[in-house]
């Protein structure tokens, strides 16, 4: 699968590209099932809401060839290597999942300010595809994201200082681990209220919307968030992002878990031959 320059010059220019029906309902029905499957498992991989729904699911390809293969799946690497310009390896994956009436909001940021400040990773060269598990609409929480906003650089706000309630389970649940806050709902690191505002008049805002089986690649640096999903219908996602293997992780005193940040610097092959899940 390979990128037409018109495809390239979009991703350069907005910091996004949203590729629809990349994947068969088909396909995605498998994902969809093998997602209600592994996220069964209590285990740290596994993020809660406030409300205790499942949030996220980080590396659900350890246990699943499903995942695995689409992690490899052609169709993904080729693009994320011609955007990035270089060979990539496997840095994250998640499943976000975003359940009908409680999917809790992911607030302004921009993943790269997560993977410098904890985990080192020199330079932005790094971005991510979104793989549409439902069909993505206005209502049921899309991605929100400001064209041309990774143009900006990364901007260092520091960590925020919530006022929390110290009895709250939830409070507690984000405080017990070192990584936790970077995972949960209320973002260790979020973009200021004035740099979005400048951003936003600057370029507006658009939303990342289609048919179960889009994907959307975003840049590191993309300014994005999203809201509660308040419709009846779930937004489930599968994330996985690519980092070029020339900017990989430097060794840390104390690195975040392999399933937050992975240290497998291997390339991921080229031409794999299109799975068919
Ligand atoms: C993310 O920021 O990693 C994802 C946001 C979303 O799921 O809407
Ligand atoms: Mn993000």
């Amino acid at each position: 699968m390979e990128l037409t320059t018109q495809q390239i010059k979009q991703y350069r220019d907005n910091g996004y590209l949203l590729i629809r029906n990349l994947f068969s309902p088909a396909e995605v029905a498998v994902m969809l099932n093998e997602m209600g499957k592994v996220i069964q498992e209590d285990c740290p991989r596994r993020i809660l809401e406030k409300n205790g729904a499942v949030r996220s699911f980080f590396a659900p390809e350890s246990g699943s060839e499903i995942f695995n293969s689409v992690i490899r799946s052609g169709r993904l690497v080729a693009p994320a290597m011609q955007l990035i310009g270089e060979e990539v390896y496997l840095h994250q994956s998640k499943i976000n999942s975003k359940y009908a009436m409680v999917g809790d909001w992911w607030e302004w940021h921009q993943d790269y300010t997560f993977w410098k400040q904890d985990d080192g990773m020199p330079e932005p060269d790094v971005l991510t595809a979104m793989i549409f598990l439902n069909d993505v609409n206005e209502f049921n929480g899309p991605m929100l994201m400001i064209p041309g906003s990774h143009k900006s650089g990364v901007l260092d706000g520091g960590e925020r200082n919530l006022q929390e309630s110290e009895e709250s389970w939830f409070t507690k649940y984000r405080n017990s681990t070192s990584y936790m806050s970077a995972l949960t709902s209320d973002l260790k690191y979020t973009l200021s209220q004035q740099a979005v505002m400048h951003w936003a008049e600057r370029n507006g805002i658009v939303s990342g919307t289609g048919p179960k089986g889009t994907v959307l690649f975003f840049h590191g640096n993309l300014f994005h968030a999203s809201s509660n999903n308040l419709s009846p219908w779930d937004r489930h996602t599968f994330l996985i992002s690519y980092n070029s293997v020339r900017n990989t992780l430097p060794v840390l005193d104390n690195p975040r878990p392999e399933f937050i940040a992975s240290r497998n610097f291997e390339p991921l092959p080229v031409a794999v031959a299109e799975t068919v899940l």
